[in-house]
């Protein structure tokens, strides 16, 4: 066959496994064969071939992610002080610490796919990359520490169980641990809750104050509906999602009411269990306070910003001190080896 590429076997190899095809055929080529491991369910892996739009969206939806976690280290962390047993401070740190490491694996995976960490963080801090809507909620007393557990780590599993299936490996291997921790802040909460619940009247009426506050935001978590949802039907055919935001947001809710009810909350009366699709109905969510709120307008928004770059100045020191040591040790194992 007559050619003008004029590549040897082994340079087409290279360039393949370097993710740099030099002309459309190849490119056609290697996504048809991308296309095709993702189909057979294989994992992608850092240094595997993938399209532009793959390694942008997944560094979109992972920065999001890791954001989410480290932003909602802060409705939760502000209780730790206030906590109102010991025992319940200690699983407050826990939890909080457990947040603060979901971040870190995150942000350590999306730097697989080439963007630092520094730079994550630099479009968070100058409001260019999102966070979750649920976190610009304020909590104004204890109940709502442990509703953010039993509602919002619920949601968060509902929508990350899936994600430990999805084809970028690293952020798949990443949820495993990911979805066991928010497993237990997901129980710890419904049981803080259970143990209000058998409380006085006026720690009753916080339990279901909070329900009233939290539970339609939760359901926001699972993102725009299907008819909205820019990003859904591409992300499934990478299998990045596994399910739609409108599938997950009806799994969550029949999975909570029932806990609701057990409880002992009342559940708002537009809920009602359909009998013919066995699913609970629950009306249209306000998505306009939903896009008011991923537009910058949340309550909290400025100031949960203002803390993450707070945080980020206060830890300069760690950093610097942490570099330098860094040096001072290749510099010592070169001279050791000389
Ligand atoms: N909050 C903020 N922005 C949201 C959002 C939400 N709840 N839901 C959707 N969006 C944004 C999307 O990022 C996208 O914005 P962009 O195009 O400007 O980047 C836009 O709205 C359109 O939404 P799509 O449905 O097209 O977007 P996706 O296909 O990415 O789906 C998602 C949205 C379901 C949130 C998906 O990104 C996802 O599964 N992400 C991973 C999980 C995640 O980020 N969870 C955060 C929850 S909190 C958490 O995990 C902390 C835990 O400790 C509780």
């Amino acid at each position: 066959m007559y050619t003008t590429d004029l590549r040897t076997a082994e340079e087409k190899a290279e360039e393949a496994r370097k993710g740099v095809p030099r002309s459309a055929l190849d490119t056609d080529a290697l996504e048809a064969e991308f296309q095709a491991r993702i189909d057979a369910d294989a994992y992608i892996e850092p240094k595997d071939y993938m399209p532009d739009g793959y390694r942008k969206t997944l560094v979109r939806q992972m920065s999001q992610h890791a954001h989410s976690e480290i932003v909602g280290m802060l409705p939760e962390g502000c209780w730790v002080g206030r906590a109102p047993t010991l025992k319940r401070k200690m699983i407050l740190i826990a939890k909080v610490q457990d947040e603060a490491g979901h971040g870190l694996y995150l942000y350590s995976a999306a730097e697989t796919l080439g963007t630092s960490r520094e730079e994550l963080v630099r479009q968070l801090l100058a409001g260019e990359a999102k966070y979750s809507t649920i976190f610009n909620y304020p909590t104004t007393n204890w109940s709502d520490v442990c509703t953010i557990g039993w509602l919002v780590d619920g949601a968060a599993i509902t929508n990350q169980i899936p994600l430990c299936r999805c084809s970028y490996g690293p952020y798949a291997r990443a949820m495993v641990k990911v979805c066991k921790e928010e497993s237990f802040h997901q129980r710890q909460g419904y049981e803080a809750l259970l143990q209000m619940m058998k409380g006085t009247e006026a720690q009753k009426r916080m339990v279901q104050d909070s329900f009233d506050r939290w539970f339609w935001p939760s359901l926001m978590m699972f993102g725009p509906p299907d008819s909205n949802s820019a990003h859904s039907s591409q992300n499934m055919k990478w299998k990045i999602k596994r399910f739609s935001n409108d599938e997950l947001r009806q799994r969550f809710v029949d999975a909570t009411i029932p806990q609701a009810e057990f409880l002992g909350v009342k559940v708002p009366d537009v809920i009602v269990k359909n009998a013919e699709t066995d699913h609970y109905d629950f009306g249209e969510l306000d998505w306009d306070e939903f896009m008011a709120v991923v537009k910058g307008g949340g309550i909290c928004a400025s100031n949960r910003i203002d803390a993450r770059k707070k945080a980020l100045e206060d830890g300069t020191w760690v950093r610097d001190a942490a570099s330098a040591y860094a040096e001072k040790q290749q510099v010592a194992t070169v001279a050791a080896a000389e």
